[in-house]
Parts: structure tokens; C-alpha cells; sequence
């Protein structure tokens, strides 16, 4: 029996799950005054996690495209890799910055930063760039996303035919 199908439900159930939890989380993030500075910090240590775990899952993608790169790939490969590129940068600056004026996380392990206006403008200026950058990573995977939605429907949907049929493809499944 060929397990491929199944196989590969199961990656992008799982894509699209941690890619869900990955925006709300986002989005609760960007609302600091919503939430509270303590559940913020918790908050976006957890979003890094979570992005590193997005990464290691897209690992093969960015060391195909990248070995590609100069050579021969598509352009919305190159077009990904670049947004990409960008979002690690500006990710790494507000986990960074934020543990810099942290006001509950690192004073919890004994730490206290001194606060510094440097890194709080810093801070607000890499989560305005994200909200931007996020925007358009999730436009550019939409049809990704409204296909493997489709596909959650279809499985909990009582007279959905057999899920077998027509897999969608993870990007690396695709590149
Ligand atoms: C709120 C945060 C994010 C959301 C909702 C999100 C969503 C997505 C979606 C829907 C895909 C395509 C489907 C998949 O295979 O999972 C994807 C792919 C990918 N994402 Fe993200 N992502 C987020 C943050 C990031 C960040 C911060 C980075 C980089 C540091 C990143 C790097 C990538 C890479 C390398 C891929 C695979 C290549 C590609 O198609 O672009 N993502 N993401
Ligand atoms: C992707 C994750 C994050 C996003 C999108 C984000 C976004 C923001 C935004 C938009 C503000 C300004 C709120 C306002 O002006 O009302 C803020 C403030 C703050 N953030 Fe984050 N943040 C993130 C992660 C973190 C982390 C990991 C920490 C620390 C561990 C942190 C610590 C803080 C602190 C202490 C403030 C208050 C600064 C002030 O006085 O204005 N943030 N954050």
C-alpha cells in the first residue's frame, strides 16, 4: 500500500496548524497593551520558538533554493528567499531588542537590562517592519493556505470523499 498520501496530509495538517498558531500568536504580540508586558515577553519567546521550528520543518527548501540561487530557480523562489531572508532578519531584531528592555523575562533568570530608549525604538520600528513583511509572506502563500484549509475541511467533514485524492503539496514537495 502506497503511505505517501497519508504521509503528506499529515506534513501539511501539521504546516498548517503551526503556521496558524504562528499568526495568532503574531497578532496577539503586536497588542502588548492588551495583554500585559508579562504574557508579551512569554508570548514572543514562545513566537520564536516557534518560527525556529518553521524553519527547521522548511530546511530542505532553504538549502535547495539557496544552493540555486545564482544558477537556475524560479523567481518566486528568488522573490521567497528574500522576503524570507528579510523576516529572519527583522525576527532575530525584535526577539533580541525585546530581551533587551525585557521587564519579566530576564529579571525571572536573575537578569536585569538597564532600560535603554535605543532598543525600545528599535523594537516597535522591527514590529512595524514585521506586521509588513508578515502581510505579504502570508498573501504570497494564500493559495497554499486556502487549498490545505480546504483539505482540514474536507476531513472533518462528514461526507467528505476519500482524502487520498489530489494531496497538496508542501514547498518542497513543489520546488
Ligand atoms: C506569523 C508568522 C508566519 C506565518 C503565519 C508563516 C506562514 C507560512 C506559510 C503559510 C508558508 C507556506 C506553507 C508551509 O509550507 O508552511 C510558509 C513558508 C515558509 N516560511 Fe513562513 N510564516 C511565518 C513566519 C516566518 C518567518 C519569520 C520566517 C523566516 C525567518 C519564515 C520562513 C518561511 C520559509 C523559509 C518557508 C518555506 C519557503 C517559502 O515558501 O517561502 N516564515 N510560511
Ligand atoms: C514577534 C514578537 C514580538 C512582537 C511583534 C512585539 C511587538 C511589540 C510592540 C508593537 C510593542 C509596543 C507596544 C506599544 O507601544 O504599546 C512592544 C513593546 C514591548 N515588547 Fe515586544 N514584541 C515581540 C516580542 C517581545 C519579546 C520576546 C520581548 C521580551 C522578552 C518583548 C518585550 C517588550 C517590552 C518590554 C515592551 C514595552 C516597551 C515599551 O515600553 O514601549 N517583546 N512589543
Amino acid at each position: 500500500m502506497n503511505t505517501l498520501p497519508s504521509e503528506t496530509r499529515r506534513r501539511t495538517l501539521t504546516n498548517l496548524a503551526l503556521d496558524g498558531a504562528m499568526f495568532v500568536t503574531f497578532l496577539i504580540a503586536t497588542a502588548p497593551r492588551f495583554t500585559g508586558i508579562a504574557i508579551h515577553e512569554w508570548l514572543g519567546i514562545a513566537l520564536g520558538a516557534a518560527v525556529l521550528t518553521h524553519l527547521v520543518i522548511h530546511w530542505s527548501w532553504i538549502v535547495g533554493v539557496t544552493r540555486r540561487l545564482f544558477d537556475r530557480t524560479t523567481g518566486s523562489a528568488r522573490l521567497n528567499y528574500a522576503l524570507n531572508t528579510l523576516l529572519f532578519i527583522v525576527f532575530t531584531t525584535i526577539i533580541f531588542t525585546g530581551l533587551m528592555i525585557s521587564e519579566t523575562t530576564l529579571p525571572w533568570i536573575g537578569i536585569r537590562p538597564e532600560r535603554d530608549r535605543f532598543w525600545t525604538q528599535l523594537h516597535h520600528l522591527a514590529s512595524d517592519a514585521a506586521v509588513f513583511l508578515i502581510g505579504v509572506h502570508v498573501a504570497l502563500h494564500w493559495r497554499w493556505i486556502v487549498n490545505a484549509t480546504r483539505r482540514l475541511r474536507a476531513r472533518f467533514s462528514r461526507t467528505a470523499p476519500s482524502l487520498s485524492a489530489a494531496p497538496v503539496l508542501t514547498k518542497e514537495a513543489q520546488q
